[in-house]
């Protein structure tokens, strides 16, 4: 018989696995040399929020950044936990939503690659999250956080439960077996946020043996609120790069990178 596991939580389980096999270290083109660039400039040490199984981490603690990871996914950190063994490196890594931590220590630089900010989807808590940010970083600290760009377009799709699975990857396990990975996206433009369900279908020998299906939801900003939100916190000199560069952002950019100053 088929087993179906519905919307269990995103990046736990199944999901953790899975992600480490889906985004490796060097998967994405682009933003882990930009946030090296950012980082140097700074100096000091930092805090990756949401750093899941160390696709950026751990090529940066190979480089001998001095740098920590929080997480509030356990079964993402033992990945990286594995990681940091196996090729014995050091770094604090905690267990804690973005939202609410206390970490018994102040960083130079804190920063949330990879849209993580996006997935903490309730307002108050995205704020309560910059919050956070501000409290542990030392005096001109530097803090970096990486945004989709709201695509007009894009988001004009989507917009009921059309029930169609979209084809996103398939990546082979080492047992053998194949993961077939779909996604099906709403998008409730009031409230700005993207509800997107992935399914991961698992076939033995081209025989549907397992289905997971997880879902998250993601909040969207648009450039001012964002540059108002960490004006309210009490950030300065607030910069937004596009697509990775050092360039203002422009019409075409997909992705948008505030960085900006604990004063
Ligand atoms: C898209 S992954 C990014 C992982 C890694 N930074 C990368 O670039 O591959 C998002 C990560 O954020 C974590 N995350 C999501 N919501 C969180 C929250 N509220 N507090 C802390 N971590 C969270 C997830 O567990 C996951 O590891």
């Amino acid at each position: 018989m088929i087993k179906q596991k519905i919307l269990q939580k995103t990046f736990h389980g199944f999901g953790a696995e899975i992600y480490d096999l889906w985004w490796p270290e060097g998967s994405v083109s682009g933003d882990e040399q930009f946030y090296k660039e950012l980082l140097k400039k700074q100096g000091g040490n930092s805090l990756e929020i949401g750093c899941g199984t160390g696709r950026i981490l751990i090529p940066f603690l190979k480089e001998n950044f001095e740098l920590d990871g929080l997480d509030y996914s356990n079964d993402m950190l033992n990945i990286c936990r594995d990681k940091l063994n196996k090729y014995n490196l050091n770094a604090a890594l905690y267990q804690s939503p973005m939202q609410d931590f206390k970490i018994p220590k102040k960083y130079n630089n804190i920063y949330v690659p990879f849209h993580s900010f996006m997935i903490v989807s309730d307002r108050n808590q995205a704020l309560r999250s910059l919050i956070c940010f501000f409290e542990h970083l030392k005096q001109n600290g530097q803090l970096i956080i990486s945004l989709f760009i709201p695509n007009y377009q894009a988001l004009a799709l989507y917009t009921e439960d059309q029930d169609k699975w979209r084809h996103c990857k398939e990546i082979n396990l080492k047992d053998g077996k194949k993961v077939v990975i779909s996604d099906m996206v709403i998008n409730f433009h009031l409230e700005q946020i993207k509800q997107v369900r992935y399914r991961f279908e698992i076939f033995d020998s081209g025989r549907l043996i397992d289905t997971h299906i997880q879902e998250m939801k993601i909040r969207w900003y648009f450039q001012y609120e964002f540059q108002l939100m960490l004006e309210s916190v009490g950030f300065k000199n607030i910069t937004a790069y596009g697509d990775f560069t050092f360039e203002p952002l422009k019409n075409y950019h997909r992705e948008m990178t505030f960085q900006s100053f604990k004063p």
